[in-house]
């Protein structure tokens, strides 16, 4: 859950580092650092605690002339504090070995204690530090600890003490290597945490993510788990752990830079929430029965046979994507499909329960959460088949998974989940859709009527961003509540849920999501004269039943924002009316999410919350 760059070529290498940095920060940010070398087998490091402007900062003030490889990172603490001796990268006892690392070493406390009997000296409280130790031993093994070794001897030198250093690794780890003497070449390696590498002319590139060196090359080759490159300027090789030479296909990545900028927008959020119509439409284009042929069941290999011989679905993902599972599970139970839901982190028995019959639906935007994926594992060791749900191309569920549908919402920087999650209820229904035609529970005119619906939420989510204003005003007349309450009931209780993750993420206020039902049996006891209370109400069948929940909370003192539409606008009695365009009722969740991002938006703006980048957070969990 930290991000590594990697640069070798004849460019401004600091530079395309700390650049690739800010854009990785999503992925941490609590420290940071870089270190190149030059021809002169010089290593510069850089490291600071805190942000990559500060990096920017200092390397601006001590620029290193002559760095043509180097690596980066950005850190998310999970061994030692965020501080400066803890960030990466780090070094051996020589300074000459370099590494930057992602993911955890679980036997770096055993390495350790040899390292230290043996004389090594450390200097963070990293598990990282121990890969540079290591490394050191390797490479005195091989006998090049002396000067004079000659230049040929250094490159496979280099790269069979790295083979050697990262056979003795366990855990997860995504990491890059470099070493002052081999100025050549950069050394990387994957095991259950992302990389990805670059293909430039004459430069090559490494980094966690493809966002972070977009703006220079679109080509790149997903590195698998037990995979090493040898990165150098004119070329890139492929080992596995064993150190035989791999072939690799290299792939064109359709995002664009640009499409990572703010376009003009304060924050990355507010632009990712205005894109959601696009996410949406994006996602559904082409794919839709009865109106666009069958291109769905083409990309997926998932046959109406297939689908008709599932006997349940079983919905599993994190955070905002497991409030996608639970809108997936009501819309499939509402087909008469049976259909679970569940936390990744919490699937540990429930998968033994997986068979055949059941598929797996795993729904992530980075398609790299280590949960999530986990949990796949799990599910497949059980017999299950499994369809990633995923924003990512290319990323490791992809390749885990049986079948892939693919959201189209383009890159989400900001670490609150907004566009990316419309684009998995698009998804969702899609697919929804498909299985209940497949099965009968949908004829061909409902088919068709279902399709059509769809199809208008696009312009629908327009209209409802329109209430931007309103919505904005609502929260500055609560920005200052420590509290906040989110009820609904059905399709839109995960809803509720969202709208109370959203505000606590990025306004670090108290919020709580319930099934409006469930509010008498404990939960509302905590509410007071005043507290705001986010009442999700559109027409439907739980409507009444939610003005009776409205009315027991307004009596013990909530005042209630309704998030309505004109119909249910007559029966609900709030202080304060979102009142958004209608829809099918089983289509509203992609509509009453919107006024929740954008509350939650406005009160930590209110609260000057620093909202890209929320504390404690990254954007893609890659830890369990
Ligand atoms: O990349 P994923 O969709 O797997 O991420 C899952 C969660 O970590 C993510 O949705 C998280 O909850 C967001 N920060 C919520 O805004």
């Amino acid at each position: 859950m930290c991000g590594i760059t990697g640069y070798i070529g004849d460019n401004k290498t600091t530079d395309i580092l700390v650049d690739g940095l800010k854009r990785l920060e999503y992925r941490g940010y609590d420290s940071c650092g870089i270190a190149v070398v030059d021809g002169k087998n010089s290593l510069y490091l850089k490291r600071v605690s805190g942000r990559v402007d500060a990096l920017d900062k200092l390397v601006t003030a001590e620029p290193v002339k002559g760095a043509q490889a180097g690596v980066g990172h950005t850190r998310w603490a999970t061994h030692g504090a965020p501080s400066e001796d803890n960030a990466h990268p780090h070094t051996d006892c020589t300074g000459q070995v370099v590494v930057v690392h992602n993911g955890i070493i679980e036997n770096y406390l055993d390495l350790k204690e040899k390292l230290q009997a043996g004389g090594h000296k450390f200097k963070s409280e990293t598990d990282t530090e121990v890969i540079a130790h290591l490394m050191e031993e390797k490479l005195k093994s091989l006998h090049v600890q002396e000067k004079s070794a000659r230049a040929e001897m250094i490159e496979p030198v280099f790269f069979e003490a790295f083979r050697r250093t990262v056979a003795d690794l366990k855990g997860s780890f995504a990491l890059s290597m470099v070493w002052s003497r081999c100025p050549a070449m950069l050394l990387a390696a994957r095991m259950h945490s992302p990389l990805v590498v670059g293909l430039g002319k004459g430069e090559n590139f490494i980094a966690s993510d493809v966002s972070a060196f977009l703006k220079y090359t679109k080509r790149v080759v997903f590195l698998n788990d037990g995979e090493m490159a040898a990165v150098k300027k004119d070329g890139i090789d492929f080992y596995t752990f064993a150190g035989k030479k791999t072939a690799k296909e290299s792939v064109t990545i359709q995002w664009d830079s640009t499409m990572a900028e703010k376009g003009g927008y304060k924050h990355f959020m507010l632009k990712e929430i205005h894109e959601q119509a696009e996410a949406v439409e994006n996602t559904l284009r082409g794919r839709l029965l009865p109106l666009g042929g069958n291109l769905l069941e083409t990309e997926m290999g998932l046959t109406a046979a297939t689908m008709k011989g599932v006997s349940a679905l079983q919905f599993i993902a994190c955070g905002t994507a497991y409030h996608a599972c639970l809108v997936g599970r009501v819309l499939f139970e509402n087909f008469g499909i049976p259909a679970h839901a569940d936390v990744a982190s919490e699937f540990t028995d429930r998968a033994k329960l997986m068979n055949k019959g059941t598929l797996v639906v795993a729904i992530s935007q980075s398609g790299e959460t280590a949960d999530t994926l986990f949990a796949v594992r799990e599910a497949k060791a059980a017999g299950a088949k499994v369809l990633a749900i995923t924003n990512t191309v290319g990323s490791t569920l992809t390749r885990e998974a049986d079948h892939v549908l693919y959201t189209h919402c383009g890159p989400e920087i900001g670490v609150a989940s907004t566009k990316a999650f419309l684009g998995q209820l698009a998804a969702i229904y899609l697919l929804a859709g498909h299985f209940a035609a497949a099965r009968g529970a949908l004829s061909s005119a409902e088919a068709r009527r279902y399709a059509e619906e769809l199809l208008k939420i696009p312009r629908l989510i327009e209209e409802t961003l329109e209430k931007e204003t309103e919505i904005a005003k609502a929260a500055e007349a609560f920005a200052a509540s420590e509290h906040f309450l989110f009820i609904s009931r059905h399709i839109n209780y995960p809803i509720a849920l969202e709208g109370a993750l959203k505000i606590k993420e990025i306004s670090y206020v108290h919020a709580e999501g319930y099934a409006a039902g469930e509010m008498k049996h404990g939960p509302i006891a905590i509410i007071y004269k005043g507290m705001p209370l986010l009442a999700v109400a559109p027409t439907g069948r739980t409507l009444e039943l939610m003005a009776g929940n409205i009315e027991e909370a307004k009596a013990r003192g909530a005042d209630v924002v309704a998030i309505v539409d004109a119909a249910s606008k007559k029966t609900i009695k709030a202080s304060r009316y979102i009142i958004l365009p209608e829809t099918g009722e089983l289509f509203t969740p992609m509509l009453t999410v919107i006024p929740l991002q954008l509350f939650a938006y406005y009160v930590a703006l209110a609260k000057k919350c620093d909202i890209d980048k929320p504390r404690n957070l990254a954007k893609s969990v890659t830890v369990r």
